[in-house]
């Protein structure tokens, strides 16, 4: 990838028009970036331009467009702060913090007389995500609220373990994507953003949380307003419930803990505790006091996404962290009966085996006209909800297979359709595994690119 922050200035020759400068700061060496009409203003562009997609609630006008084969995200606004929110996400990025990936500064814009326009920051448009009034159909129930809620105290404490002080943190800056039925959420919006490397103070975070818990009584409210809230919920509670979530989180991943000498175990169990909320320990410190009777243990250096790394390097499934929990409880499963079966297998090779085998077909028996309802780790987590579910009706062991069939038939079938966009291609990177029989399904279109 070619560096960032290094403008390249472009004249573009119109027919018959004027020509103009335009400056951009990207980090993508994409052409076809000057295929776009910078010389109109956002909100004149045509059909032809621009892809109407669910959008948040914004000051700043946002529209999507297509540029080579993918959709990007187009926001207007000055120039300093497209590359003020540009170089943070970027930051933001390098940091493997969930926000959307920024590709270019446009600056210098003017019409075809020559009259200046607005800036624009380009991100790359978030596949399967959906804001957060995208979320419901009728009205909003109260377990998506709440799912809601929970998924930004996530993130919260995911940006403030790097020194991120957000400033305006709410749910229509934030983008959602399924996650084993759960969300999972992602930073749009970081434009009144600081980064504190050496790390964010106790009241500039309970400053952000109090941000967080006044903007989604306000959003809740709003909705509520508007009849689009299940009557049930109290939206002032569910809005406070993130400082609840947030703190438990935090602290879990801070707090010193004393275990007495002869109960070493626990250490182990906070290690397991703290991986199954998706955290990685770097480095844990004990110190040993009361006459070597108790031990002090704090990690340190935590770093989230234990189970999507952990999925990534053996099949390159590239999960959400329930997702993937959820994934491994079946691949580890699978691998264990495989090794009392065929011993001294390689763990690596039964990965790679049951992803071709288990979940590769689930994902490509979709037919193609429905891949745009749910992407594919979400088909698979949801499938194998739906056996578990036909198997405790039926009161017999139901495969996979079968679990498949019935979930497309009776499910997926009648779902709204969450996809961004077909055919726009994903990052993903995937083991090498055959696919034949699978292959002649369809040859237009790779299930791989909508994973
Ligand atoms: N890369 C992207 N992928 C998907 N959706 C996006 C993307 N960028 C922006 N959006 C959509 O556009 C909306 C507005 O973007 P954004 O919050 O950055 O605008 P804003 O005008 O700065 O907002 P504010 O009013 O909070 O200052 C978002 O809520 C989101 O729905
Ligand atoms: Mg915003």
């Amino acid at each position: 990838m070619a560096d960032a922050g290094v403008p390249i200035r472009r004249r573009r020759a119109y027919d018959g028009g004027m020509a103009s400068d335009l400056r951009i700061t990207s980090s993508l060496m994409d052409a076809t970036l000057l295929d776009l009409p910078w010389d109109v203003p956002l909100e004149e562009w045509t059909e032809a331009d621009v892809v109407q997609l669910p959008k948040g609630i914004s000051r700043h006008l946002v529209r999507f467009a297509r540029l080579s084969g993918r959709v990007v995200a187009i926001k207007e606004t000055t120039a300093e702060m497209a590359n003020r929110e540009y170089a943070m996400l970027r930051t933001l990025q390098r940091l493997e913090v969930p926000c959307v990936e920024p590709l270019a500064v446009i600056d210098e814009r003017a019409d075809r007389d020559g009259q200046p326009l607005a800036a624009v920051l380009v991100t790359r448009h978030l596949r399967f995500s959906l804001p957060y009034r995208a979320l419901y159909s009728a009205s909003m129930k109260e377990s998506t609220a709440q799912r809601l809620v929970d998924a930004l105290a996530g993130l919260l404490v995911r940006l403030h373990l790097v020194g991120f002080y957000w400033g305006d943190v709410s749910l229509s800056n934030t983008l959602f994507r399924r996650d084993a039925g759960a969300f999972a959420a992602y930073l749009v919006d970081a434009e009144t953003g600081e980064l504190e490397p050496g790390g964010l103070s106790d009241g500039r975070r309970e400053n952000d949380l109090e941000v967080a818990r006044v903007n989604i009584a306000g959003e809740l409210l709003d909705l509520a307003a508007g009849g689009r809230l299940d009557e049930s919920i109290d939206p002032v509670a569910v809005a406070g419930s993130i400082v609840e979530q947030y703190t438990s989180l935090w602290h879990e991943l801070h707090s010193d803990q004393v275990v007495p000498a002869d109960e070493r175990w626990r250490i182990s169990e906070r290690i397991e505790r703290l991986n199954a909320l998706g955290y990685d320990i770097g480095e844990l410190s004990m110190r040993t006091g009361d006459g070597g009777t108790t031990v002090a243990i704090r990690p340190k250096v935590v770093d989230p996404g234990h189970h999507h790394r952990r999925l990534q390097s053996l099949t390159g499934i590239d999960a959400e962290e329930n997702q993937a929990r959820r994934m491994l409880n079946d691949l580890d499963q699978y691998v264990a009966t495989q090794h009392d079966l065929r011993p001294g297998v390689g763990d690596e090779v039964l990965a790679a085996e049951w992803f071709e085998r288990v979940f590769a077909p689930v994902v490509a028996a979709v037919p193609i006209e429905l891949r745009g309802k749910l992407e594919g780790p979400e088909v698979f987590h949801e499938v194998l909800e739906h056996r578990w579910f036909l198997s405790e009706q039926q009161q017999r062991e139901v495969t996979l297979d079968e679990a498949t069939a019935s979930y497309i038939e009776t499910q997926l079938a009648y779902r709204r359709d969450e996809a961004a966009l077909l055919g726009v291609p994903s990052t993903m990177t995937m083991p090498v595994v055959t696919l034949q029989e699978h292959a002649a399904d369809d040859d237009e279109t790779d299930w791989r690119d909508l994973v």
